[in-house]
């Protein structure tokens, strides 16, 4: 067993990982469950007993500084007390039903005063691949057209209707697509897929979309959809311009452009949403995640033009049975007010500019770190076979990264080349030295033992 005793103050590891409770529930539900859960959750077999900021604690007494939060979810962390309090006494009045609520008035009205430019009106639903699907039948009834392009890498969930627009190869043995569904190359300037380099190729990856469109489409794009920064393909950071450039392009081809906001929403990158860093006002923006703190709310942003549309607005055209219910418009409601009252935005600025500094000196100290990017607490870490090669860490030594990390009382996504860094909001920069320190030790021991 590894001993955190006196080497870290938020960690602590009292048990082998997983301790023996942990891994008599995970053996438990193993006879019951479907196989295909999240590989962090099969790869560590941890059974969670509570979370408090953010640290999570198995049912063994272990405690491990969480730089996952449920790939953003948490955005409050754990056992938030103004979280807390809103969602007990909210359950105890009353907690699901198709009215309004204070709450939910309250909440459209907060996020037409934070969202970006005419963007005021929103609907709600409880699943990311669910409002993504809202936003592709606005975009169909407001344009009247019926094809979508998505980008290579993107993710946008796992429901029949987005896998088209999935450029990776989760779709595999899905098929057939659905019919009118497109991918092109996204502006991942470290492995362009067009082989050019920026700035030089003036975003020839955004000329290239008209290629695409001529020669492969009916020319009826209804919607171009991306994430401003990727999150599931190892948070990949375009550069500046990108939506500015893809905002003109749908203008001119007179199509919506969406925004999946679902990770990089509500602060996770150091502004509010995402596509500010780039000054672009999208059609519509799509909600989720981090949202509601946790609980399953979700939801799509557009302007009363677009939002207007019918069929999408018809009576019952837009809503669904648990989007926007009581207790989730509370969940959201008090996750966006306390993320402006607390400066959670500002925090994740902060905390994620020291992390990225310190991911960076981490990068010249180890050569397999082949590049470190990001904006606040959304930072990729990419892992390749020596400094000058691009091709990725092979997985076996990944996941003993993550296995490593988790036995020193670290939960992060490092079992993926792509390591994906996207803590609770709520993070201070002790905790996420802490839990950087603990990666330096592991990399130190995973150097010793590659060999390319
Ligand atoms: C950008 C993006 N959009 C949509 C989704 C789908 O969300 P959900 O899993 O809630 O359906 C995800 C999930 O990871 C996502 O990252």
């Amino acid at each position: 067993m590894y001993n955190t005793t006196n080497k870290t103050k938020h960690a602590r590891i009292v048990t082998e990982v997983p301790g023996k409770k942990s891994l008599s529930i995970y053996n438990d539900e193993q006879k019951f469950i479907a196989p295909g859960t999240q590989t962090i959750a099969s790869l560590s077999k941890i059974a969670l007993e509570r979370g408090d900021g953010a640290i999570i604690e198995d049912v063994d007494g272990n405690r491990y500084i969480d730089f996952f939060a449920g790939v953003g979810v948490a955005s409050l962390g754990y056992n938030h007390p103004k979280y807390v309090k809103f969602m007990t006494d909210q359950i105890g009045k009353i907690h699901v039903g198709s009215f309004v609520t204070k709450n939910r008035a309250e909440l459209a009205e907060l996020l037409a005063e934070v969202a970006p430019g005419d963007i005021t009106r929103s609907q709600f639903y409880s699943s990311g691949a669910e409002a993504v699907e809202a936003a592709l039948r606005l975009a169909k009834s407001y344009t009247k057209k019926t094809e979508f392009l998505g980008f290579w890498g993107g993710f946008h969930g796992k429901t029949m209707g987005v896998l088209g627009l999935l450029s990776d190869t989760f779709k595999y043995n899905l098929g057939p697509l659905p019919v009118g569904t497109f991918s092109t190359p996204y502006a991942n300037c470290r492995r362009c897929p067009l082989n050019d380099t920026f700035p030089e190729c003036k975003f020839r990856c955004v000329d290239f979309i008209k290629e695409k469109i001529r020669y492969e489409t009916t020319n009826q794009i209804a919607a171009i959809i991306l994430e401003p920064i990727q999150g599931t393909n190892g948070n990949v950071v375009p550069p500046k311009g990108f939506l500015v450039e893809l905002k003109k392009l749908t203008e001119e081809i007179g199509a919506l452009l969406i925004v999946d906001e679902m990770i990089t929403g509500f602060g996770r990158t150091g502004k509010m949403f995402g596509c500010q860093h780039d000054d672009v006002v999208p059609d519509i923006i799509t909600i989720g995640k981090g949202f509601g703190g946790g609980y399953p709310m979700t939801g799509l942003m557009s302007r009363d033009e677009v939002i207007s549309a019918k069929p999408f607005s018809n009576p019952s055209g837009s809503s669904s049975s648990y989007g926007g219910n009581p207790l989730a418009s509370a969940a959201a409601y008090i996750t966006l007010k306390t993320i402006i009252e607390d400066g959670l935005v500002e925090n994740s600025r902060k905390v994620g500019a020291f992390m990225l500094e310190r991911f960076k000196e981490l990068q010249k100290k180890y050569d397999f770190i082949g590049d470190v990017r990001g904006k606040g607490l959304m930072i990729g870490v990419e892992l390749v076979k020596g400094k000058n090669s691009k091709e990725k860490l092979d997985k076996k030594y990944t996941q003993l990264i993550f296995t490593e990390c988790l036995k020193r009382g670290l939960i992060t996504m490092g079992y993926n080349p792509d390591i994906r860094i996207n803590p609770p909001l709520i993070i201070t920069e002790e905790i996420a030295a802490e839990g950087i320190e603990i990666m330096d030790e592991v990399f130190q021991n995973v150097a010793e033992q590659i060999k390319y």
